[in-house]
């Protein structure tokens, strides 16, 4: 009896010794498995992401500038978000005369009053293959978007393309211009302006990006 229960010790802890060490086995095996998918699709992941960076993820930064103060701003963006950028120049440029608001003839004070005016832009058209958003920006002109940038919007499709509208201005905040061109362009994604004060930092435009993710 004694010598039948020595064996069915010796019997039981060897077959747990061997389930144990299989279990062990199978589920370092089984470890190594899944650490190595993980890993190769973690992998695809990144290749993926890189592909994705470059196919899909480029910014454009389209702005017009009567004197400059939009233009300083648009290239801090670009520095920013490591983008390209394009100016829309007016075909026939502005002169400080037509730029006079408290002249009730000049060529803006004429173009503002009427919002079916399209100035012809000068510069040469911009392919907006690859991009994926574009901050997009102008000064304030009477409140609203300059007629030349609704030119713009009118001659583009933005279709699968984040539309990001900022300007700048005296005072003024940006009012409805983003949506004049959301309505204009009848294409794109476009999200809410934003408006900057002349010579806006570095940080501050950072931190209005950052707030936009
Ligand atoms: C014709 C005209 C109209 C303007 N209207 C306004 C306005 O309504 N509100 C405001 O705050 N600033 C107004 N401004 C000031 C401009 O918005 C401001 O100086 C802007 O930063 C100029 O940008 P830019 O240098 O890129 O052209 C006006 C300027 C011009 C030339």
């Amino acid at each position: 009896m004694k010598k039948i229960l020595t064996m069915f010790i010796a019997g039981t802890m060897f077959f747990g010794m061997t389930a144990c060490g299989n279990n062990s086995t199978s589920s370092e095996i089984t470890d190594e498995e899944e650490i190595s998918v993980e890993n190769n699709s973690s992998e695809e992941d990144m290749e993926e992401t890189t592909e994705e960076n470059i196919t899909e993820e480029k910014t454009l930064v389209v702005y017009f500038s009567a004197t400059g103060t939009t233009k300083d701003i648009a290239e801090k963006i670009a520095k920013i978000t490591n983008a390209d950028i394009y100016e829309i120049k007016a075909a026939q440029e502005y002169t400080s005369e037509d730029l006079n608001w408290h002249d009730d003839n000049s060529r803006t004070t004429h173009e503002q009053n009427d919002p079916t005016i399209r100035p012809e832009i000068g510069s040469d058209p911009v392919s907006l293959e690859g991009y994926s958003t574009i901050y997009i920006g102008h000064p304030i002109w009477w409140g609203e978007e300059p007629r030349i940038m609704d030119t713009f919007v009118e001659s583009y499709n933005f279709d699968g393309i984040t539309m990001i509208p900022f300007c700048t201005s005296g005072s003024s905040g940006i009012g409805n211009s983003g949506k004049n061109l959301e309505k204009n362009a009848g294409s794109g994604n476009w999200l809410d302006g934003h408006r900057f004060g002349s010579g806006a930092t570095e940080e501050e435009i950072q931190s209005w990006i950052d707030g936009l993710q």
